[in-house]
């Protein structure tokens, strides 16, 4: 099968959709070439993720990567969802095709982008280096 059940779980049934209202941080991100956009809403109290959603206009793989992304953060103190790679939403799906691992490029850089949003608010300091650049689609191949 080309996609895993975990994609498969997530696409259909994804966790954490919508909008927040109240967010104290938001990240949007997209890819050029496929046009696809990802959003991620994040409430933080005491720099822990208090609760998480996201609103993704893209392909299954970018909304499958976006819901268990937000599971893999909700809760976690910022420090450590800033840890969250690509890598890592893709192995949590249980594999991309190859073609689509891109598409979890999405989900790590919306994360980022939300804390980023997040500190700039408040004006708390952060090593740049954590950040990513804009997107770089030679990078993901898209
Ligand atoms: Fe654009 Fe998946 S094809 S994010």
């Amino acid at each position: 099968m080309l996609y895993s059940e975990k994609v498969m779980d997530h696409f259909t049934n994804p966790r954490n959709v919508g909008i927040m209202e109240d967010a104290d941080g938001i990240g949007e991100v997209g890819n050029v070439k496929c046009g696809d956009i990802m959003k991620i809403f994040l409430k933080i109290n005491d720099n822990t993720i208090e609760d998480v959603r996201f609103s993704t206009f893209g392909c299954g793989s970018a909304i499958a990567s976006s819901s268990i992304a937000t599971e893999m953060i909700k809760g976690k103190p910022l420090s450590q969802a800033l840890e969250l790679t690509n890598k890592a939403v893709v192995e949590a799906l249980d594999g991309l095709p190859p073609h689509k691992v891109h598409c979890s490029v999405l989900a790590e850089e919306a994360v980022k982008a939300a804390i980023k949003d997040y500190y700039d608010k408040n004006g708390i300091t952060y090593d740049d280096s954590l950040f990513p650049k804009e997107h770089d689609c030679e990078h993901c191949g898209e």
